[in-house]
């Protein structure tokens, strides 16, 4: 990609972002300009590890990058915004991705009409498997959205959203990966219990879910047709997935995303003020 790219925050977002992107060879090392609030030792590492450019100076990275990811925290953003605010031109293209944080707060922090992407991607994006979702602000054009897809490409899948789906986008993916990691834990206690070894039931567990992914993933059949396949009458899968109906599993996920949803809109309400 042209241009120097920005980095605000130094966290374990703005590392899986910055080794997916490296690793697809978007930008050069050189050409990345990461900032951080005091944590010394967090920007040597950067340097350190990635050969990317640090600096303590908000006009410098603003100056010098036409890209500015924002990776802070929800909570620091409204400070963040007003320090950055009189460097920033229109012609940047700023993308955040921080929870709960709608476009026009930022737009309305920087005081004008600036490119503003916001993103959701989940923590899967360490191992550059992220299911994550973009959406553009009230001034942002299809570039700016093209440059946003392509940076997240770099760390998994990339669907692009309206903002106001933004919150059933975190209630599904966005933690979806902690409904996954509790359903590993059901199934590998569930494993030891008729019989496995711990590390047994927990590989297998794992190794089940990635496949089944997968398979839903490249065979590009409904999960509804796959689980169908798989399901003859009176076997054993029958057994276990009569007892999962009757036990609520369907009306339990279909709650807990609902649930997450209504808490990421209060959230969102929260943050704003
Ligand atoms: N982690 C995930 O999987 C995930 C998923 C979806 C969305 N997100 C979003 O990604 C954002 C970052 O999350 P994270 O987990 O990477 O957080 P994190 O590890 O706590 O990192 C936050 C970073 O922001 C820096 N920072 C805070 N205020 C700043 C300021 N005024 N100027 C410059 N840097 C500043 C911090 O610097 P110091 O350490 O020096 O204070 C730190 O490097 C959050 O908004 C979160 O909602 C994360």
């Amino acid at each position: 990609m042209e241009g120097s790219l920005g980095i605000i925050g130094a966290g374990s977002m703005a590392e899986a972002l910055l080794k997916g992107m490296l690793s697809c060879q978007l930008f050069s090392p050189g050409n990345i300009f990461v900032i951080n609030r005091k944590n010394d030792e967090r920007l040597i590492f950067f340097k350190e590890n990635y050969g990317v450019n640090t600096t303590r100076d908000y006009r410098e990275l603003v100056n010098r990058c036409a890209i500015i990811i924002i990776a802070v925290k929800p909570s620091d953003m409204g400070e963040l915004l007003t320090r950055i605010q009189e460097h920033v031109t229109r012609n940047h293209i700023i993308i955040s991705v921080a929870a709960g944080i709608h476009t026009s707060f930022i737009e309305k922090r920087l005081k004008k009409k600036v490119q503003v992407v916001r993103a959701m991607p989940n923590t899967s994006c360490q191992v550059k498997e992220s299911a994550t979702a973009i959406s553009r602000g009230r001034f942002a054009g299809d570039e700016a959205v093209k440059v946003a897809q392509e940076i997240f490409s770099s760390v998994g899948k990339v669907v692009i959203v309206e903002e106001h789906a933004l919150d059933a986008v975190t209630a599904l993916s966005g933690s979806g990966p902690a409904y996954v990691y509790l359903m590993l834990e059901a199934m590998t206690e569930a494993g030891i219990k008729v019989g496995l070894m711990r590390e047994v039931s927990q590989q297998l567990a794992i190794q089940t879910v990635f496949g089944a992914a997968k398979m839903a993933m490249e065979s590009g059949e409904a999960p509804v047709h796959l689980r169908k396949k798989v399901t003859s009458p009176g076997g054993t899968t029958m057994a276990g997935i009569s007892t999962l109906q009757q036990m609520g599993f369907t009306a339990s996920i279909m709650e807990a995303i609902r649930c997450a949803a209504e808490r990421s809109r209060q959230m969102m309400i929260e943050n704003s003020r």
